[in-house]
């Protein structure tokens, strides 16, 4: 390890996490479209969809007895894969090797009769189990398999990553225990299945696929479901209008407008949601929206969803988001520790509003990391110019072809560690001119601001559009002066503290990352113009000192 030099230990630790996260990361089954040892979204989406169609999620007690409920469940079919875990109450996930399963398990099911109550007749796989022994503890789910499904808090993760030793380590492992795990993944790709049963009854060849974070490789465990609802599918929607012959009266109902279709087919599908969508809690349509959608809570994954259709540019976004981050695993890395980042001091915000979002701030990444020298990732225009003719997408007068073959590109020989990317992030944006500038990640340089906002970020497919229009100036000034905080912060704080050498004792010190998520200082500041390092970097120091002390008292009681 001395003799090869850091930089290479580095690159050959990337190649190894590169390799990790391609091949056991992401799904062991069939691979349909593999090139180069990347798997397309869309060979990843069809492969967990089929999946999803073969699965039933099943509340049971929270005590079951593990081996009874699979002999149980074993009479309708081969189990392929099975998981508990808890949300309001107990789950599991069962997976069964043939969708036929699936129905031999509803010919065995009754629907519940309930006194007083009268109680829509519709099969969902969403099923119960009653009355099958409960017990012993040693047959209960192991506490593997009956994961949580949401992230560890803050105060947990920091304490996790000051027993890291480097800055390196600290992100990595934010990285492990923040993103989706494969069990989330299968339950979020099972709820959209679950959705698709519900809207089948009208259009019985649609699909309902998950974009945003839930499969672009950012997502963080307990985000959004976004979900679309597929209509492009439907046999004799592409096919050229013959001459003369049939033509499917019932779909031609027509409307003026594109939207109008898309609010109507929304507003059906969300009523059925709530008046027979089993778990399918506080159903709002929000039709009005730039992009209509209908927003519910799904109590037994736990879920907040957004049910969207007609929305096939945030599906090429989400597609791009993916390649980037399969592309150098610094991306994705990059993307949470700039994510948590901004959550722990509330530059992004679970709900919506004047403050920058995941996907702006995902954007900035990816910009800033096309600006290092060489650029890690390229430009979105020069994807485009990789693009085969079986990429072409043209979606509303936008373009939105690039290239889905990995192979086709090469990338620089970039060797920046990790912690130089976060301490060069933070120094980016600190001084970026955010007053004339647009961050643009089609042409990868920043381009001219075409109009007045705070902070201009242009949408990488409808380029006449800002991703952040929403972002108001004070919500700006707070990123950057706790980008030029952070960018202090993680200077006076780069090394891992000496350990005290007794074993098993972790130490448990804030350092590095840890350090970038405690409460900032500068969180109510107003302006932009007032620098703030002096009269921050002595409240920081008091802070973390009185952290040492209690560590310390801990550690000495
Ligand atoms: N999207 C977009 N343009 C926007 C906002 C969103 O194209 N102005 C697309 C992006 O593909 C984004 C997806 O819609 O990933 C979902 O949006 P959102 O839920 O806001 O972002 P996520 O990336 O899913 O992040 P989060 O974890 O916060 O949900
Ligand atoms: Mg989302």
């Amino acid at each position: 390890l001395h003799t090869i030099g850091r930089g290479s230990l580095v690159k050959c630790l990337q190649k190894v996490d590169t390799f990790l996260h391609r091949n056991i990361g992401t799904n062991v089954v069939a691979v349909q479209e593999e090139k180069n040892g990347f798997k397309s979204l869309n060979a990843v989406q069809a492969e967990r969809q089929e999946q999803a169609e073969r699965s039933v999620l099943i509340s049971c007690r929270s005590r079951t007895n593990e081996k009874k409920f699979l002999k149980y469940i074993a009479n309708y079919g081969d189990i392929q894969k099975y998981f508990f875990y808890e949300s309001y109450g107990m789950y599991a996930v069962v997976e069964f090797a043939n969708k036929e399963s699936v129905a031999s398990l509803f010919e065995g099911t009754a629907i519940p009769s309930i006194s007083h109550e009268s109680l829509v007749p519709f099969k969902s796989r969403l099923l119960s189990m009653r009355n099958l022994d409960s017990v012993d503890l040693p047959n209960q789910p192991s506490g593997k398999k009956r994961q949580a499904q949401t992230s560890i808090p803050i105060n947990e993760l920091i304490q996790r990553l000051s027993k890291e030793e480097s800055i390196d380590q600290q992100i990595t492992s934010l990285t492990e225990a923040y993103q989706l795990t494969e069990e989330n993944c299968r339950l979020r790709f099972l709820v959209c299945s679950l959705l698709k049963d519900i809207a089948a009854g009208f259009f019985p060849e649609c699909t309902i696929k998950p974009f945003g974070s839930s499969v672009n490789g950012f997502g963080k465990l307990g985000c959004d479901l976004d979900m679309f609802l597929d209509l492009d599918g439907i046999s004799g929607k592409k096919a050229t209008m013959p001459k003369s012959g049939l033509f499917l009266e019932y779909q031609m109902k027509r409307a003026n407008l594109e939207r109008i279709v898309t609010q109507n087919i929304l507003s059906v599908i969300g009523e059925c949601v709530d008046q027979f969508g089993p778990g399918c809690m506080g159903v709002q349509k929000i039709l009005n929206a730039r992009c209509p959608l209908v927003r519910f809570a799904h109590q037994p994954s736990g879920f907040q969803c957004d049910l969207t259709a007609n929305n096939r540019v945030a599906m090429k976004s989400t597609e791009l988001l993916y390649l980037y981050g399969e592309l150098d695993p610094r991306v994705r890395h990059l993307v949470f520790t700039v994510r948590c980042w901004a959550r722990a001091h509330g530059i992004t915000s679970s709900t919506a509003g004047a403050w920058i979002s995941n996907f702006s701030l995902t954007v900035m990444v990816l910009f800033f990391l096309q600006r290092r020298s060489p650029p890690i990732i390229p430009t979105l225009d020069h994807l485009r110019d990789l693009a085969g003719p079986e990429d072409k997408s043209m979606i509303e007068d936008n373009d939105c072809t690039f290239v889905s073959d990995f192979s086709k590109i090469q990338l620089e020989s970039n060797t920046e560690t990790l912690e130089q990317l976060l301490c060069e992030f933070f120094e980016f944006y600190a001084s970026f001119s955010f007053r004339t500038l647009s961050i643009n990640i089609r042409k990868g340089k920043e381009q001219n601001k075409p109009e007045v906002a705070p902070l201009h970020i242009q949408n990488p497919f409808e380029t006449t559009l800002n991703v952040s229009k929403n972002v108001n100036a004070s919500q700006l000034d707070r990123f950057v002066a706790v980008c030029q905080e952070s960018s202090w912060l993680i200077q006076q704080n780069n090394t891992a503290p000496s350990r005290d050498g007794t074993k098993g004792k972790a130490n448990i010190t804030p350092w590095g990352v840890s350090t970038l998520l405690l409460p900032s200082q500068v969180a109510g500041i107003k302006s932009r113009k007032r620098r703030i390092f002096e009269s921050s970097s002595d409240r920081i120091k008091s802070l973390l000192e009185s952290l040492k002390n209690t560590n310390n008292q801990q550690n000495q009681s």
